[in-house]
């Protein structure tokens, strides 16, 4: 058993089209623990940082204005291998690829407007959780179903 943290974030347009509960929800039923959660308004500095790996790729500008185009809800997420098991919930990059199920194959089109962002990778996910959250604001507790969901 790997319990992993990682980095969700419903991006503006989820946000816009009133998603938040939707992505909450699902990732609370699949077991997976909130563990941090805030909306902010990112800014180009803070969205640069985040998405530093894709700088001078020709989507680079459009997805510093899409995610700095409204507030985001971020989220730190926890559960046994939480990072694979929220990508598998959020689906392809690309919408049109998404497998229905999935919250981009559900709800969205265009890899543009992707409606949600998780972490990649356990490298990605404990530098993005840096740049979102002072550790005081992760918060260490006991879900009552864990006796339940977790086998040991
Ligand atoms: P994310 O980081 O937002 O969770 O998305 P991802 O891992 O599935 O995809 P990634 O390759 O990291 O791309 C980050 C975001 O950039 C936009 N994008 N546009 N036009 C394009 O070819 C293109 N490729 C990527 C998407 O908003 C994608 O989620
Ligand atoms: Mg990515």
């Amino acid at each position: 058993m790997a319990r992993e943290r990682t980095f969700v974030m419903v991006k503006p347009d989820g946000v816009q089209r009133g998603l938040v509960g939707e992505v909450v929800g699902r990732l609370e039923r699949r077991g997976l623990k909130i563990v941090a959660m805030k909306m902010l308004w990112i800014d180009r500095d803070l969205a640069e940082r985040h998405y530093q790996e894709h700088t001078g790729k020709p989507f680079f500008e459009p997805l510093i204005s899409y995610i700095t185009s409204g507030p985001v809800v971020a989220m730190v997420v926890e559960g046994d291998s939480a990072i694979k098991v929220v990508r598998s919930m959020l689906g392809k990059t690309d919408p049109k690829e998404a497998s229905p199920g999935t919250i981009r194959g559900d709800f969205a089109l265009f890899t543009g407007r992707n409606v949600v962002h998780g972490s990649d990778s356990p490298e990605s996910a404990k530098r993005e959780i840096s740049l979102f959250f002072d550790e005081g604001e992760i918060f260490d507790y006991r879900r009552i179903d864990e006796e339940w969901l977790y086998e040991d």
